[in-house]
C-alpha cells in the first residue's frame, strides 16, 4: 500500500510519530512535508496529499494540522477524495466501514499521540463494508459530479 502524508507546522510533531508506525508497517510511505516546525500554509501540504490521492499516485493519505479542519477542508475540495476528521478509534473505524475515507486528517494539537497512532493503525487496517454505504457513496459522486459542473 502507498501512503502519503503531510502536514504544517500544527502537525509536524505528530507526524514524526505516524512516519515511525507507518514503516514498522512496511508500507510505502512518501512525505510530502512540511519537515520542520516554521509556520507554513495548510492548504499548500494538504492539496499535495490530497492530489496524490485524487490522481490514483497512492491509495490513501494521512494528513495532520493543528485542528484537523484546514487539512479536511482543502482534502475534500478534489475530486474522489474523501477526507475523515477523526478524534478516536471509533471515528476512524467508521471512516472506513462506512465512509470509505481515502484520506485520515488528524488534529495535532487536538489527538495525543497515542490516540493517534491507534487511530492510523485501525484506520489503514480496517476495510469498506460496501453494501448500503456504497450506494450513498454513488450519490456522493454524483453530487460532486453536478457540482463541478456548474
Ligand atoms: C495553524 O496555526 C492552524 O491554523 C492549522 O494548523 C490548522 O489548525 C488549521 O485548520
Amino acid at each position: 500500500m502507498r501512503v502519503a502524508i503531510g502536514c504544517d507546522h500544527g502537525g509536524v510533531e505528530l507526524k514524526e510519530g505516524i512516519l515511525a508506525l507507518l514503516g514498522s508497517l512496511g508500507l510505502e510511505i512518501i512525505d510530502m512535508g512540511t519537515g520542520d516546525c516554521c509556520s507554513v500554509d495548510y492548504p499548500d501540504y494538504g492539496a499535495k496529499v490530497a492530489r496524490a490521492v485524487s490522481a490514483g499516485e497512492v491509495d490513501k493519505g494521512i494528513l495532520v494540522c493543528g485542528t484537523g479542519i484546514g487539512m479536511s477542508i482543502v482534502a475534500n475540495k478534489f475530486p474522489g477524495v474523501r477526507a475523515a476528521l477523526c478524534h478516536d478509534a471509533f471515528t476512524a473505524r467508521m471512516s472506513r466501514m462506512h465512509n470509505d475515507a481515502n484520506i485520515l486528517a488528524i488534529g495535532g494539537r487536538v489527538t495525543g499521540r497515542e490516540v493517534a497512532l491507534d487511530m492510523v493503525n485501525i484506520w489503514l487496517s480496517t476495510p469498506f463494508e460496501g453494501g448500503r454505504h456504497q450506494k450513498r457513496l454513488d450519490k456522493i459522486s454524483d453530487i460532486e459530479k453536478s457540482a463541478l459542473s456548474v
